[in-house]
């Protein structure tokens, strides 16, 4: 099995919709076996497969990351009783049958544990050994979403991770935060095995100005162009993508994420 996370400090830059829309890509076009691992406070890969309805439900009955943390949190203060990642996977909620997408549901409520967990003692192994428990022949790949920032929540997701890929969007702010992103990705390279698979250029306005375009030339020229896994364009359906809680349907729209796939499975 193959870990991916997508990565970027910067927030709305399209990691969800990338880890969403490859890990159901790799499944229902490459036939691979996904685990897709929700590891956002926010939820939002969680809320863009789930009916809300479903999520509500496993929500109350406390199946979802944050309660691995919360179990852990407990843990150390000496209750033995834990959940493993197999307690609480959604098998194949996309019912796709040329191979299949699991979720590990992420819940509003990680923001509290993950909190709690990072004041107390935290290894950065945490994803890592929990993903252990899992028959490494089980999934060919696993996706895990992380959310906007460089906590140690996030060094969790890298040092679980064979590999990161950095969704960017082609503008001023998100050219300076990637200046930080990378520092920091180089700085705890000494002690997390976790290399670049490739960055996507996301959310391209529909007409690209000069600014635009010198940006993504800027960044082909940067990151090299064999770094270079996509463009995503700025789509209407891609925003209304998370309010159907189903996969995308139209080819088109699909298309960037079944060249990101196709890349990922050359490049792995
Ligand atoms: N190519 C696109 N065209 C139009 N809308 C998009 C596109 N990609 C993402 N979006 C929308 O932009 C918003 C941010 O995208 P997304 O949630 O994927 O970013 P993110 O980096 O995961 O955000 P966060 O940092 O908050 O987790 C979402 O509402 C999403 O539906
Ligand atoms: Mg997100």
């Amino acid at each position: 099995m193959k870990t991916i996370c997508t990565i970027n400090m910067k927030g709305g830059v399209g990691k969800t919709t990338v880890s969403v829309g490859l890990a159901y890509e790799l499944s229902k076009s490459f036939g691979k076996n996904v685990l897709l691992i929700d590891t956002d406070p926010q939820a939002n890969a969680t809320l863009l497969i789930l009916q809300e309805e479903e999520f509500g439900k496993l929500d109350l009955a406390r199946k979802t990351l944050a309660d691995i943390f919360e179990k852990k949190r407990r843990g150390l203060m000496g209750e033995k009783d834990q959940l493993s990642l197999l307690d609480i996977i959604i098998e194949n909620p996309w019912k796709i049958t040329t191979g299949k997408m699991d979720l590990v549901p992420s819940s509003i409520r990680l923001f509290e544990s993950k909190l709690l967990l990072t004041q107390m003692t935290f290894s950065e192994d945490f994803i890592k050994n929990k993903l252990a428990t899992i028959a490494t022949n089980h999934y060919d790949f696993c996706i895990i979403d992380s959310p906007p920032d460089f906590d140690k929540l996030v060094v969790s997701c890298l040092t679980a991770s064979d590999y990161y890929i950095v969704p960017i969007r082609p503008d001023y702010m998100s050219q300076q935060g990637l200046v930080v992103l990378n520092n920091k990705l180089e700085d705890i390279k000494s002690h997390v095995n976790c290399e670049s698979i490739g960055y996507i250029i996301s959310l391209i306005p529909p007409t690209r100005s000069l600014y635009h375009k010198n940006v993504i030339t800027e960044l082909k020229n940067v990151y090299g162009s064999e770094a270079f896994l996509a463009e995503i364009k700025e789509r209407q359906n891609y925003s209304i993508w998370p309010s159907t809680h189903k996969p995308l349907s139209n080819k088109e729209d699909r298309s960037p994420f079944v060249e990101i796939a196709a890349k990922i499975i050359e490049r792995c």
